[in-house]
């Protein structure tokens, strides 16, 4: 199946004063504490480096596997001073410990798929890498899952008991990225986010101490967790709801530029299908541009629950008349198999807005795309993608009837979340696609904001390292998140020492 290569990559961040009285030297000063990166990573790697995994040091095929080719985007290899692989949870816990006490600087790495330089790595610091924390363990109806599982590990270990859990729509997708930023699956309209199918997380805190956060115990910080990405804890193990689906039916459609309209059309109206009692299905809706040979091509990726095929809920994409249609029925773990995003795959950026589902409007935005990627063909090895995804209203009625919410806050409309994935080849070339990426978005949201049309929602998930997620949260959650990390890591382990990927800020 040829063309599958073409999906391939789709689906597309006091202990200060303690490591003072242990230090001599001079360092930096700020309102947070005192910095001494270099500092602070030679005693973090010196201590870490008595542990019974060590350290892996510069210079050497472990490291260069784990500072740079574990990683989706190019753009997100660095140089870290060491890194730390914790083959337990007490070993996370230990590793805070010396952070805090060392005052040093680190990143986390889960499956590696963030988007962007720093979010996940680090220059001069300590990477922990969770690759070794990838127990599974499959009960009735959850599933414990290590955070240095891919989802698809996570369908392949459910698969025989005839089970599926709400994850990544993709096979190499990492689960503890995605499950602390939300998660879009195609089955939210029904079962809600990935987030809100999480039953329990383990937890090592800033200053070392291991919990358990559920709906009984810990509350306020469950709550947090369920959106809130790496701002309270690094999280040692997700305990997640499971559902019986042992088949599903699937569709794989891909229409020519004639196709267009109408497949924009059908997005918008799986945006607004408000269901009492909605069938479990969703997407992956893509246009892909050459600017080479000018030929546009979108595709649709989806899949219901059930074995009825061809799925029902994609009956007005099925009435556009498609180059290629493909209806399955198969396990989940066979469906995602071949959906893979591998490392490395090439320099990439997103940038992405949401909007209320307008037909034309998000024409003219497809349009417009288009028109940009035209000025910047020169750019070796672009790739430029076009995606959107969808908030049904009954995507946001899990999280508002539960009981226990999450922190988007989304009340029952539907959302358009549009976004421009663009991948290139070259570093020169970094500069000038960032600029292109932003400033067209931010062009494109304003017309938005003008029609009334623009909402401030953005997923972590589709934005690039520009954003800031957390500004479209409501205000209210974001001062309680606020209040909830200052009691569960009053040292700021997780503000001052680990500042990549989406912080909450001061
Ligand atoms: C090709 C592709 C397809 C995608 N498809 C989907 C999709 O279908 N649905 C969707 O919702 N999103 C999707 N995404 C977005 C994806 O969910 C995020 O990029 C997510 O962060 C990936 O998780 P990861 O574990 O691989 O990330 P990483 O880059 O390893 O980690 C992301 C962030 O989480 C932090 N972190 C990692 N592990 C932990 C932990 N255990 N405790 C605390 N913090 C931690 C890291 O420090 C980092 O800041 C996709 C992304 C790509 C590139
Ligand atoms: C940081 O620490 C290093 C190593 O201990 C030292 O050489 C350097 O002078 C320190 N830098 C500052 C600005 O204090
Ligand atoms: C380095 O890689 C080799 C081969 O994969 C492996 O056996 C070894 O355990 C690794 N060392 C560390 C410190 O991870
Ligand atoms: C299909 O489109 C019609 C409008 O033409 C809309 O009413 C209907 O809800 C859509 N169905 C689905 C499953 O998206
Ligand atoms: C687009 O695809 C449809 C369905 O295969 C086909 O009928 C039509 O001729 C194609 N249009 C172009 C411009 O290639
Ligand atoms: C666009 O088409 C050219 C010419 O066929 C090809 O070399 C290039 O790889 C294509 N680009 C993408 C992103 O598919
Ligand atoms: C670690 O922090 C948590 C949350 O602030 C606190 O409950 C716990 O007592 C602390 N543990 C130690 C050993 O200081």
């Amino acid at each position: 199946m040829k063309y599958l290569a073409n999906f391939s990559f789709l689906g597309l961040a006091c202990a200060g004063s303690h490591a003072a009285s242990i230090l001599t030297g001079t360092s930096v000063t700020t309102p947070l504490g005192s910095f001494n990166l270099s500092r602070g990573a030679a005693c973090a790697c010196q201590r870490l480096s008595h542990t019974s995994g060590g350290v892996i040091r510069p210079n050497s095929a472990n490291y260069t596997a784990q500072a740079a080719d574990a990683y989706w985007d190019v753009r997100a290899d660095l140089s870290p001073a060491c890194i730390f692989l914790p083959a337990t949870a007490n070993d996370v816990a230990h590793a805070l410990e010396v952070f805090g006490s060392c005052d040093a600087q680190f990143a986390v790495r889960g499956g590696g798929h963030m988007n962007y330089p720093g979010s996940n790595n680090i220059v001069g610091g300590v990477l922990v890498g969770l690759s070794k924390l990838n127990n599974v363990k499959v009960n009735s109806d959850t599933v414990e899952v290590g955070p240095g599982l891919t989802w698809y590990d996570v369908y392949s270990a459910l698969d025989s008991h005839g089970r599926v859990a709400i994850g990544g729509r993709m096979k190499t997708i990492g689960v503890p990225g995605l499950t602390l930023i939300g998660g879009f699956h195609y089955f939210n309209n029904k079962y809600g986010y990935a987030m809100d199918n999480v039953v329990s997380y383990d937890v090592a805190l800033g200053n070392g101490t291991q919990i358990t956060v559920d709906k009984d115990s810990h509350g306020d910080l469950f709550w947090a967790l369920k959106g809130g990405a790496n701002n309270f804890g690094i999280v040692t193990k997700f305990t997640l709801k499971t559902y019986d689906m042992p088949m599903v039916s699937t569709t794989i459609q891909v229409y020519n530029e004639s196709g267009i309209p109408d497949f924009i059309t059908a997005v918008c109206n799986a945006a607004k299908l408000d269901e009492e009692d909605p069938i479990a299905a969703g997407m992956i809706a893509t246009v892909e541009y050459n600017a080479t040979t000018e030929v546009v091509s979108a595709s649709v990726l989806g899949v219901q629950e059930g074995a009825v095929s061809p799925p029902s809920q994609f009956s007005n994409f099925t009435a556009i008349p498609a180059t290629t249609r493909i209806n399955k029925i198969q396990s989940m773990k066979s469906w995602v198999a071949v959906l893979d995003s591998p490392k490395q795959m090439f320099r990439v950026m997103f940038s992405h807005k949401s909007m209320k589902p307008d037909p034309e409007v998000l024409y003219s935005i497809y349009n417009a795309w288009k028109d940009a990627v035209d000025e910047i063909a020169d750019v070796e090895g672009l790739y430029p993608t076009f995606v959107t995804n969808v908030h049904a209203p009954s995507s946001a009625r899990v999280a508002l009837n539960n009981g226990i919410g999450n922190v988007w806050g989304l009340e029952a409309e539907p959302l358009i979340l549009w976004q421009f994935s663009t991948g290139w080849a070259l570093a020169q070339d970094d500069l000038r696609v960032e600029a292109w990426s932003r400033q067209l978005t931010e062009r494109l949201h304003k017309i938005n904001v003008e029609k009334g049309l623009a909402s401030d929602f953005v997923y972590m998930g589709d934005a690039g390292g520009w954003q800031n997620p957390f500004a479209g949260f409501p205000a209210e959650n974001v001062a309680r998140m606020r209040e909830i990390r200052s009691s569960y890591d009053p040292k700021g382990i997780f503000s001052r020492l680990n500042w990549g990927g989406f912080k909450l800020g001061i």
